[in-house]
């Protein structure tokens, strides 16, 4: 079985599996490494991170370095709430529009795959939905250019997801409006630079880029969380978050604590150009040997759109799909299977997945093409 050593590894102790899934997804070596001491005990204290009070010292400097930090990486002012709330990125599919969307409004939402169709029934049940750009019918093969997007006057806010997991596309830049821009950035967080300052909200579940399930980054305009159209309870209610630091219960503290790590692991990278190059890089080298494979490989998303983080793609059958994963498995390439609504091969390739794991891939690729083109 072939493995491989993660970037900052000890390469005499440490050999993983090359971990292509969707999500939860690779971590940090460095993180984990740490994450295993503090398990036990952290700075120091003699209690493990999961055993602290949410409200006590260890924890208190735990959050508001993970928020310092965060801010630091995506130069996020002080106009900006950086909130961690539960539930997964599926909660503020409902929580958007129960805060910001009233009976009679109106919000836009672009309809680039499963995700945003998700997001686009909850907000149903609130106020009504336009759906800006029908995706279903070009295979949510790519995101609306300026002129596909039918947008409404009055939109209360525009909710558009920037990196559709499933289908491997990104939107190149957000969408132009002058509604409030809301983005689910789940699965391409802090991968390239992001303007929050043009955002009226960001959020990301973490379980790709920033840490494991079970938490929800979420940053906010206070202006725009002041904009609640209807009551809600203290769960659903930004500003009861936000006036609680994040703890209006008893949060996910250890997903917090590793979204913190995640956050020094990136500043150490070099912050988000770097982390930018580095994806650029990896991504090409996948990119390169569906391009370069005859038409054997056929991507998902339009070349124009191609996602980073999330590669998909097709063989001449579903036959060699299976295969292909079946045969990649036994060299040690997990996760690659497409997601069920889109079918064939997905390679996902967050942050903290290595470049030689993409190489490792490429060359799987040109061999299983030779073998059976
Ligand atoms: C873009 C996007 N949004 C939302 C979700 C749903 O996230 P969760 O499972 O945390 O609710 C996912 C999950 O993969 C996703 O990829």
């Amino acid at each position: 079985m072939t493995t491989v050593s993660l970037s900052n590894s000890n390469p005499a102790t440490t050999h993983r599996t090359i971990n292509f899934s969707a999500g939860p997804a690779v971590l940090p070596e460095s993180v984990i490494r740490q994450a295993q001491e503090d398990l036990w005990s952290i700075r120091g204290s003699g209690i493990g991170i999961c055993e602290h009070s949410h409200r006590g010292p260890v924890f208190d400097a735990v959050i508001d370095e993970a928020v310092a930090d965060c801010r630091r990486i995506g130069s996020i002012s002080d106009d900006h709430e950086v909130l961690f709330i539960q539930g997964g990125a599926s909660t503020q599919f409902g929580m958007i529009p129960m805060n910001f969307l009233a009976e009679d409004a109106v919000a836009d939402y672009p309809d680039t795959g499963v995700w945003t169709n998700k997001a686009i029934k909850e907000a149903k049940i609130f106020g009504r939905v336009n759906v800006a750009f029908e995706g279903a019918k070009c295979g949510y093969d790519h995101t609306p250019s300026a002129a596909e997007l039918s947008l409404s006057p009055d939109a209360a806010y525009l909710h558009y997801c920037s990196n559709n997991t499933i289908y491997g596309t990104r939107y190149e830049q957000p969408p132009q409006t002058s509604a409030p821009l809301v983005c689910d950035a789940s699965s391409e967080m802090f991968a390239r630079p992001i303007d929050v300052a043009r955002h009226a909200m960001i959020y990301a579940g973490a379980q790709k880029n920033l840490g494991p399930s079970g938490v929800v980054l979420v940053l906010i305009r206070k202006d725009f969380m002041a904009k609640r159209v209807r009551k809600t309870m203290s769960m659903m209610d930004y500003a009861a978050h936000a006036k609680n630091g994040s703890r209006l219960n008893t949060p996910p503290t250890f997903g917090i604590y590793m979204m913190g790590l995640v956050f020094k692991w990136i500043l150490e990278q070099g912050g988000l150009e770097a982390i930018e190059r580095h994806n650029e890089a990896k991504a090409k080298v996948i990119y390169d040997a569906i391009d370069g494979s005859g038409g054997f490989y056929r991507g998902v998303s339009r070349p124009e759109c191609r996602s980073r983080m999330n590669i998909s793609f097709r063989l001449p059958s579903e036959d060699l799909d299976q295969r292909f994963v079946t045969e990649a498995a036994a060299e040690g390439m997990d996760g690659l299977k497409g997601h069920r609504d889109a079918g064939g091969i997905r390679a996902s390739i967050y942050n903290a997945f290595p470049k030689s794991g993409c190489e490792t891939l490429a060359s799987f690729m040109s061999e299983f093409a030779s073998r059976n083109g």
